[in-house]
């Protein structure tokens, strides 16, 4: 792949970011996760849909923030996501809670935050959640997530909307779920959920899951909202990934004339395109069957290609000649530690600085410090201005728990 595209990131270029940060180095384009928001928004503008973001994604304060001040909602699955969201400046009421294991105290801090709607998973956890919020004296308002039973999505690591999945009850038990519900004051039933699948392409499933729901809703309603969940999938191969508008379009016809307001929960949609992984060539090295790029970012920064065999576009900065088919490895000591397999590069030289696109999304969110690597800085961009908003860990990091 050419070096144009990796060259700049926003208004800045990528070689002069890894000279002041350091590699390896997450950089954001501020604007363009703006941008992306405003587009999603504007799609469905007929009918403007609460979107959450999934903060999985990506939880970083200064992305959080940026779409916080959007007026963007949250979708948050864990205690720690919770007072992210909350700390980012997300309004408690355009937070959606899901997650099929809460646990009490998790349940506490969504009922006292006073968020939108628990997304419950589970009779169990929704019996649960009434003790905890009849203890509380606050009623919890509550969707019931279902299994739809629609494949959908990439990797099967992230199918989820299919019986053999944990995720979600089937419809016919959620049917029950809500007529409980209806006799129980600790309980206010506000929505119905469902989750496809993580990297999806194609509308059409959208559509289908909306029928569903929109089925639930009918027959235990009112409900306020409607909540097709996230999965919105983005063009890692340089493609455009789903459009927000055709998405808009399937799903639109489907609520007019109906109270429920619809909300999604896009995490990848938003946040993968704006990311970039800057690492650095340490060494050029080859097998009898194989060339080797070794770089000084690994699985632990970006576990994506190791764990799903993600391929994600990666490029050289520097614009050279001559192209090598080569692999591009880390430095971590497990055969899986690789960010590109079998791809075309210019000709290397050690201290060359790579860009893996699309690594905004679950790129420093899964990132670990596996074999004592230090976590990297990360910077934003916005206009011409890089900014440091998380410092690169240093040695003592790594110990500072320990007793
Ligand atoms: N809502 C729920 C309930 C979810 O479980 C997820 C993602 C989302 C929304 C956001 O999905 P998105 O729009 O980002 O696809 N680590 C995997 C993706 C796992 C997604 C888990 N759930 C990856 O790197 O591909």
């Amino acid at each position: 792949m050419m070096g144009h595209m990796a060259g700049r990131i926003g208004g800045v270029s990528s070689s002069a970011l890894a000279a002041r940060f350091g590699t390896p180095l997450y950089a954001y384009d501020g604007d363009a996760l703006r941008g992306r928001y405003r587009r999603f928004a504007d799609a469905f503008s007929r009918r403007p849909p609460l979107i959450c973001y999934a903060l999985k994604a990506n939880p970083l304060k200064a992305l959080a923030r940026i779409l916080a001040r959007e007026g963007a909602g949250c979708d948050v699955v864990s205690g720690g996501e919770l007072a992210r969201a909350l700390a980012a400046g997300f309004r408690p009421d355009r937070i959606v809670f899901s997650g099929v294991g809460k646990s009490e105290d998790e349940m506490r801090s969504g009922l006292r935050a006073g968020i939108k709607a628990f997304n419950v998973e589970s009779a169990a956890e929704l019996a649960l959640l009434a003790r905890v919020a009849g203890r509380f004296g606050r009623p919890a308002r509550f969707a019931v997530r279902i299994n739809p039973g629609i494949r959908a999505g990439g990797h099967a690591h992230i199918v989820t909307g299919v019986a053999a999945t944990k995720f979600g009850v089937e419809s016919s038990e959620a049917l029950a779920l809500y007529r409980n519900a209806a006799r129980d004051r600790r309980l206010r039933a506000v929505g119905v959920q469902c989750h496809l699948g993580s990297q999806i392409l194609s509308p059409e499933p959208y559509r289908r899951a909306l029928a569903a729901l929109l089925r639930i809703a009918d027959a235990v309603g009112p409900l306020e909202h409607v909540d097709l969940g996230g999965g919105m999938g983005v063009g890692y191969d340089g493609g455009a990934g789903l459009s927000p508008e055709a998405l808009a379009r399937r799903l639109l016809p489907a609520l007019r004339g109906r109270r429920e307001s619809l909300v999604l929960e896009p995490g990848r949609w938003l946040a993968a395109p704006v990311g970039t992984l800057l690492c650095r060539v340490l060494f050029l090295k080859s097998s009898s069957r194989r060339r080797f790029v070794v770089v000084d970012a690994g699985m632990n920064d970006l576990l994506r290609p190791a764990l799903y065999s993600a391929r994600h576009r990666i490029a050289a900065v520097r614009p050279s000649r001559g192209s090598l088919l080569v692999d591009v490895v880390g430095p971590v000591c497990e055969t899986a530690d690789y960010l590109a397999r079998g791809v075309r590069l210019p000709r290397l030289e050690p201290g060359d600085v790579l860009a893996v696109l699309d690594a905004g999304a679950y790129g420093s969110s899964m990132g670990s410090q596996y074999n004592s690597r230090p976590r990297p800085a990360e910077v934003l961009i916005e206009g011409r201005r890089a900014r440091l908003v998380r410092r690169r860990e240093r040695l003592a990091d790594l110990t500072r728990h320990e007793l």
